[in-house]
């Protein structure tokens, strides 16, 4: 039987936010979608959601905006309270010539004050970060949470777009069905800490050895590509929602009784990094099970050594914003 969830998205107005709402609200498990944005987003949240409100679906959508002050916050309650998952593509995207890290102190600035709301108002609800960098944002939100005495497993980096690209691009050069083709992609989300296990997938290993490099490049650079293309006016937008909307919709059927896996970038004991992102197992609690990251070829084995170093650097870079910003 389908559940009855309240999940809230914040930046819903947005480039990410509004079809991320609108595949949400699309969600049987769904009874009532938050659209939540600042006044001063380019379409009220109001809008969006009057709009979404009437598609044929069982869920009632509602829109809020907000003031962007620190206090706005407080006024977070109604849309935030009784949320079971938090979905956050707010913040800015990166232009050409940027890295996902450039993005560090404002982006962090802004999922602090939304964090911070929902240890308020939702302190049981998964919350999913889109929002970049996301190898810094999770530790940094993370470690607010920890002090705030919460659990910091309801806190989920989405590298799900990472998954979905390296899947569609193993399709493209074997023509296999896309039913059978599921690539995991650990690491992070950045660049070489993007880690695509194509050994671990029965069409992936079928790829010739000459190929791997390549097609390991394309699924790192795949945003890069994207912000090219939208030359100066954002970043992947759709196929993001697509992706968020699927790890969203897992984190429910999880807490509905399935058993669903994703990979995801979160706290982690797998690797000796505190942050990692793998395999995922949701269940009633959120995230129930982090996985192991199974065996890794010679090639893949390299690069695991190559991005830990990277990958750390970053972790630690959202553990000082966290120190920095107490
Ligand atoms: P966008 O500018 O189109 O939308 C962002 C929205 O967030 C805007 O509507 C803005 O008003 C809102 N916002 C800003 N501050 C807010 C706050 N404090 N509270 C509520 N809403 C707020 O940007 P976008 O293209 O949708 O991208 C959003 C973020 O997602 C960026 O940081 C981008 O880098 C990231 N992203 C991540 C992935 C991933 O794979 N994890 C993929 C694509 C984009
Ligand atoms: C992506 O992978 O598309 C996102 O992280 C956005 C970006 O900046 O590339």
């Amino acid at each position: 039987m389908a559940g009855s969830y309240k999940v809230c998205v914040v930046g819903g107005a947005g480039g990410i936010g509004q079809p991320l709402s609108m595949l949400m609200a699309m969600d049987p498990n769904v009874s009532e979608l938050c659209v939540y944005d600042l006044t001063l987003a380019m379409v009220p949240a109001e809008g969006v959601a009057a709009d979404l409100s009437h598609l044929n679906m069982k869920c009632k959508v509602k829109g809020y905006a907000f003031d962007k002050d620190d206090k706005a916050i407080e006024k977070a309650g109604e849309c935030l309270t009784g949320c079971h998952l938090v979905l956050v593509p707010a913040g800015v995207p990166r232009k050409p010539g940027q890295d996902r890290k450039d993005l560090l102190n404002i982006n962090a600035g802004i999922a602090k004050n939304i964090v911070e709301a929902c240890a308020k108002y939702c302190p049981e609800a998964v919350v999913g970060l889109i929002v970049n960098p996301v190898n810094s944002v999770v530790p940094a939100m993370c470690e607010m949470w920890k002090k705030k005495g919460l659990n910091p497993a309801k806190i989920v980096g989405i590298t799900t777009l990472d998954v979905v690209r390296a899947d569609k691009f193993v399709h493209e050069m074997t023509g296999s069905p896309m039913s059978d083709i599921q690539v995991p992609v650990i690491g992070g989300h950045a660049g070489a800490t993007i880690l695509p296990l194509f050994s671990q997938c029965q069409v992936g290993k079928t790829l010739p050895a000459d190929k791997i490099p390549d097609m390991d490049k394309k699924v790192q650079d795949a945003g890069t590509v994207v912000v090219a293309a939208k030359n100066g006016k954002g970043s992947a937008t759709l196929s993001m929602a697509y992706a968020g909307a699927r790890l969203g919709k897992a984190v429910l059927a999880g807490l509905n009784g399935e058993v669903v896996q994703e990979c995801a970038y979160v706290a982690s004991t797998v690797t000796d990094l505190p942050y990692f992102a793998s395999k995922v197992t949701f269940g009633k609690q959120g995230v129930e099970t982090v996985h192991p990251l199974g065996d890794l070829n010679e090639y893949e084995q390299g690069r695991l050594n190559a991005l830990m170093p990277v990958l750390k650097e970053e972790i630690q870079a959202g553990l000082d914003y966290a120190k920095e910003n107490d």
